[in-house]
């Protein structure tokens, strides 16, 4: 494959590169620009961090699962790239400097990135933007002190790069051309293909990169309905849904990380059919509807129908899903996220509630879990035991008792079944203890 692209503010264009050779690995290995460092290799811990810039904006992203194709059109940055062509300090490395920001150094350059990335933005939520950079000695305390520091300086010109990103393949072009090639890897955002290749020495034949389809990264909010189509990334969904449903809009701040959710696709969380993604619980409880397109034949279901079996989603093959959208409705909708850690950990379980009341009965529920069964799935009996029925304690503790009918969940490193079982029902505790003004959260960090 040909790409062209801008590195620290020169121009690159490279013939026939293989298509999952990753930006990390092309860094380091064929430009010696080795600033960037390799820590995971599962964009874990944030010390190959670059800055990337397109017609969007810029970001921040992990280079160690990101594929030279991803940057047609778009500018990258590195560490080499953040300092000023003349050697000049860019304020957060001043500030780091100052602050005692480093010791050993080897997360540094991807704290300087990203911070960096931060400062250019205006953004001064450095814990959440800091989330997905991992640092062994230092601690962070010195570190968002260093960034606070640097917040009001200007933005250094040589920051300033351009990007109109890839020259777009319209929504026709790419369905024939995946209909016609069946067999190919779609790749969007490739948090989760990236692995397969940097983990699994996973070696397609033929890849789809989705990304220059600028129909799928449309977000259409009307009064009827919200769509997001495949390619939008979860910081974008994130900042959607922050105002119509503000309990989804904070679970994703606690998916992956900054890095993460600037690459991850809600086509991807969902074309994957992970039993722990968690988009679909949460879409699922608000009615969701996919969207799906092979040649030009389209068809839509209700989310939770697309999937089948654990590993068995309903997508014919040369078939792409191209959105998915959700009713506007008023905003009942909660969302827990149960993991091991606040930040940048994958689901125990994810449980999403939307519970309608009126007059003091429960009008409707649609009630769905990640992490309870091969796939994400509803809550039926639950459902059903709550439906119609006062919204009371009582009934409450006795829909419960149902989630056994609903859900055999397996034991794994992340959780026992006893545990996901007991945590689930206690979380359809909580909506209702929410619901009475109960302070419900010890553990529930806001920053
Ligand atoms: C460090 C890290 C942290 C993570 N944290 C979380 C987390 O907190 N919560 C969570 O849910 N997930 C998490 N993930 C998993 C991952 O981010 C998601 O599953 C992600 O949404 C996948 O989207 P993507 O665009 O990166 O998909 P890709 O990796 O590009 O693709 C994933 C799969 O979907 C297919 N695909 C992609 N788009 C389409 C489409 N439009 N139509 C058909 N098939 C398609 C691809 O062919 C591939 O099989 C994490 C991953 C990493 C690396
Ligand atoms: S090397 Fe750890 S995120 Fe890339
Ligand atoms: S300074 Fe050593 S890992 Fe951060």
């Amino acid at each position: 494959m040909d790409v062209t692209f801008l590195l620290n503010g020169e121009s690159v264009e490279l013939r026939d590169v293989s298509p999952t050779v990753t930006l990390l690995d092309w860094l380091r290995e064929e430009r010696g620009l080795t600033g960037t460092k390799e820590g995971c290799n599962e964009g874990d811990c944030g010390a190959c961090t670059v800055m990337v810039t397109d017609a969007r904006g810029s970001k921040g992203l992990n280079a160690c699962i990101l594929f030279l194709p991803q940057l047609e059109g778009c500018a990258v940055r590195t560490v080499e790239g953040i300092s000023g062509p003349d050697g000049a300090l860019h304020p957060v490395q001043e500030a780091m400097v100052k602050h005692h920001g480093s010791q050993c150094g080897f997360c540094t350059p991807g704290f300087v990135v990203q911070m960096a990335m931060a400062h250019k933005n205006g953004d001064s939520g450095h814990d959440d933007a800091l989330a997905g950079n991992l640092c062994r000695c230092t601690g962070y305390a010195p570190i968002v002190r260093a960034a606070e520091a640097a917040a009001d300086a200007p933005v250094p010109d040589w920051m300033g790069d351009a990007a109109d990103g890839p020259a777009p393949i319209t929504l026709d072009a790419l369905a024939e051309a995946y209909a016609a090639t069946p067999d190919a890897t779609l790749i969007a955002g490739a948090t989760d293909v990236g692995l397969w290749v940097t983990k699994n020495m996973f070696d397609p034949s033929d890849v789809i990169f989705l990304n220059r389809c600028a129909e799928l990264q449309e977000i259409t909010v009307t009064d009827e309905t919200v769509h997001f189509g495949a390619g939008v990334t979860m910081d974008r969904v994130m900042e959607t849904v922050r105002d119509l449903h503000p309990d989804y809009a904070e679970m994703i701040r606690r998916y992956g990380s900054a890095q993460v959710r600037a690459a991850a696709t809600i086509g991807g969380n969902i074309a994957n059919g992970s039993p722990i993604g968690d988009n679909p619980p949460a879409l699922i409880a608000l009615g969701a509807t996919l969207h799906l397109r092979k040649g030009a034949d389209v068809r839509e279901m209700p989310l939770e129908d697309f999937f089948l079996e654990y590993g068995k989603q309903d997508r014919a093959p040369g078939e792409l899903v191209t959105g998915v959208s959700f009713p506007r409705q008023a905003d009942r909708l909660k969302v827990y996220k149960l993991s091991k850690r606040f930040d940048q950990d994958i689901s125990a379980v994810c449980g999403a509630f939307n519970i309608a009341r009126s007059d003091g009965k429960v009008s409707d529920a649609r009630i769905a879990f990640g992490g309870m069964a091969g796939v994400p799935k509803r809550a039926s009996a639950v459902e059903e035991a709550l439906i119609g029925q006062a919204w009371t304690e009582e009934t409450v503790r006795s829909a419960m008792a149902r989630m056994a009918e609903d859900f055999t969940p397996l034991s794994d490193m992340r959780a026992s079944a006893d545990y996901r079982l007991q945590t689930a029902e206690n979380m359809l505790l909580r909506v209702w203890l929410e619901d009475q003004g109960a302070t419900t959260s010890v553990l529930k960090v806001s920053a």
